[in-house]
């Protein structure tokens, strides 16, 4: 027999033997893992666990798999469980997808053989009195759905590696001692965010922008749009847009319902109102017949509207009344741009102006109307005064590109951005 053949059969040895040392885990296993815990946790309340009980179908908590073979859940919400979690007891559970010690006084450190509960998909230690930093590598739970460890006194930052659990449903990380920076929790399955009561710093990062202003409060967070042209994003010049529909359609995806209701009582009041100007421009047409159409072909100036333009026959950006931008059509086009989203009728960019002016500008798509009915409806829109409707500042019209240009409000006012793009 060749050295090679030994080496070969020890090496298969060995591995029989790690894997069934990984697969290993019975119910009788999990029964004693159970019973060790109870032993060495002190609790308030009684558990009617025995030894000599049916573990899946007698013990308050617990939970088998369907064929009965392992421990699959243990739920033991306020038992008064406290003191730290002892070592390698729970931790031998290594079937276990649900663990709920929530409401307990546990204390201490997040229990570090806990990394070896690899199967956990909803973790809930909330309200416990658990102290210090978490683990830096989640990537371990990656069947994660559910983390909730609120109300404990965990500190140090949150762990970038929880970027990495993707099928992370909820995760409530608020009053804890947590400081620094959130990493860029970019996950497409989350839909329930709580990091408030905390010490975070810094900035709110893009990914999560979306979620609701008390997902953050009781923070030291920076307001989520500094107007610093330096700390602005990645930036693209606004006619070579290269928009990123992924994280657009990520934030639309993640804004509450009350702001998708805002957009719906919004977008309908806008409506209203602009079919209500509409009707009553129609109906008074004979008499403002020369102010409106006159207008719009001839190019006069009409005195009651002082509606200043730029020279130029065919690339004029119109400003509206009052309106206090000092930029012309070469200025904006040469800004850098940054896509804000889109919307049925075109998409909203986030425009810096060399003189560091933000404005939104909403490139319409190919609308088919011609000059003067474009410039009509530009008029009735821009005549909309609302507290909650961008005001319309400027537009631009030629055969390949319209344009409208909104005032750029700060976050704050989240629902006025958004009736920018979405109507
Ligand atoms: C333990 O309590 C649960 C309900 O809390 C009950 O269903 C179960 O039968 C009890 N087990 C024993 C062994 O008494
Ligand atoms: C995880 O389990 C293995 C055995 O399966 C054990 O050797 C190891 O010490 C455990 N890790 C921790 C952190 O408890
Ligand atoms: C994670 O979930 C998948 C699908 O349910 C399962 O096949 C896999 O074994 C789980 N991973 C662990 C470590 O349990
Ligand atoms: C976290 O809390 C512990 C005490 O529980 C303290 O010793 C440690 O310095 C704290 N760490 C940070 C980063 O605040
Ligand atoms: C995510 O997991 C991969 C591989 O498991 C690792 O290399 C990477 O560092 C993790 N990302 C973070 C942010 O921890
Ligand atoms: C943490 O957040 C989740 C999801 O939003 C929620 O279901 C849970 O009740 C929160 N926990 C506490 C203690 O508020
Ligand atoms: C954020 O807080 C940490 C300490 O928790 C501090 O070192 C850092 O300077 C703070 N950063 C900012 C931008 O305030
Ligand atoms: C939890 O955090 C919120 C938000 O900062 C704060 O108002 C509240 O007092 C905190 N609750 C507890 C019990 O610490
Ligand atoms: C986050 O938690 C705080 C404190 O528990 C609560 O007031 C707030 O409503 C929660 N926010 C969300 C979005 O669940
Ligand atoms: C968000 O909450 C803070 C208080 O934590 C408040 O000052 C601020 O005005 C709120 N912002 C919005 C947009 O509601």
């Amino acid at each position: 027999m060749s050295l090679n053949r030994v080496l070969l059969a020890i090496s298969a040895l060995w591995l029989a033997i790690s894997s069934a040392g990984v697969g290993a885990g019975s119910l009788a296993e999990d029964k004693q893992a159970l019973l060790d815990f109870l032993a060495a946790a002190p609790h308030g309340r009684g558990l009617n666990w025995s030894r000599a009980t049916a573990v899946c179908r007698l013990w308050t908590g617990i939970t088998c798999s369907a064929d009965g073979s392992r421990v699959v859940a243990v739920r033991l919400p306020g038992i008064g469980f406290s003191g730290p979690i002892p070592p390698n007891t729970l931790s031998r559970l290594s079937a276990l997808r649900i663990l709920s010690l929530r409401a307990n006084i546990l204390s201490g450190p997040f229990p570090a053989d806990f990394a070896n509960l690899t199967a956990l998909t909803g973790l809930h230690l909330q309200l416990n009195r658990f102290s210090g930093p978490l683990p830096s590598d989640f990537s371990r739970w990656k069947n994660l759905t559910v983390l909730d460890l609120s109300f404990n006194d965990f500190n140090g930052s949150i762990p970038a590696s929880i970027s990495n659990l993707t099928h992370l449903t909820a995760l409530n990380l608020s009053n804890n001692s947590f400081s620094g920076q959130i990493p860029d929790l970019d996950l497409p399955n989350l839909l329930f965010l709580n990091l408030s009561g905390n010490h975070l710093n810094g900035t709110i990062p893009k990914s999560i922008q979306g979620f609701p202003n008390s997902s953050f409060s009781g923070n030291d967070l920076s307001p989520v749009y500094p107007l610093t042209p330096a700390s602005l994003p990645a930036q693209t010049p606004l006619l070579v847009p290269s928009p990123s529909p992924v994280s657009s359609s990520i934030t639309m995806r993640k804004l509450s319902e009350s702001a998708i209701l805002g957009i719906i009582v919004g977008g309908c009041a806008l409506l209203f109102v602009m079919l209500a100007l509409f009707l009553y421009l129609c109906c008074s047409r004979g008499k403002e017949e020369n102010f409106v159409s006159g207008k719009a072909s001839k190019g006069d100036l009409s005195p009651e509207k002082s509606v200043s333009r730029n020279q130029g026959m065919n690339n004029r950006l119109v400003f509206f009344e009052g309106c206090t931008f000092d930029f012309d059509l070469e200025d904006l086009l040469r800004a850098s741009a940054e896509v804000l989203g889109k919307g049925t009728f075109g998409t909203a960019y986030k425009a810096v102006l060399e003189d560091a002016t933000t404005v939104v500008v909403k490139r319409l798509k190919e609308a088919g109307v011609g000059k003067k009915e474009f410039e009509q409806q530009m008029e009735v829109v821009g005549r909309i005064k609302h507290e909650n409707v961008a005001e319309l500042r400027a537009y631009y019209y030629s055969k390949d590109e319209k344009l409208m240009v909104y005032d750029y409000y700060t976050q704050g006012n989240v629902s006025s951005l958004l009736h920018v793009y979405l109507t």
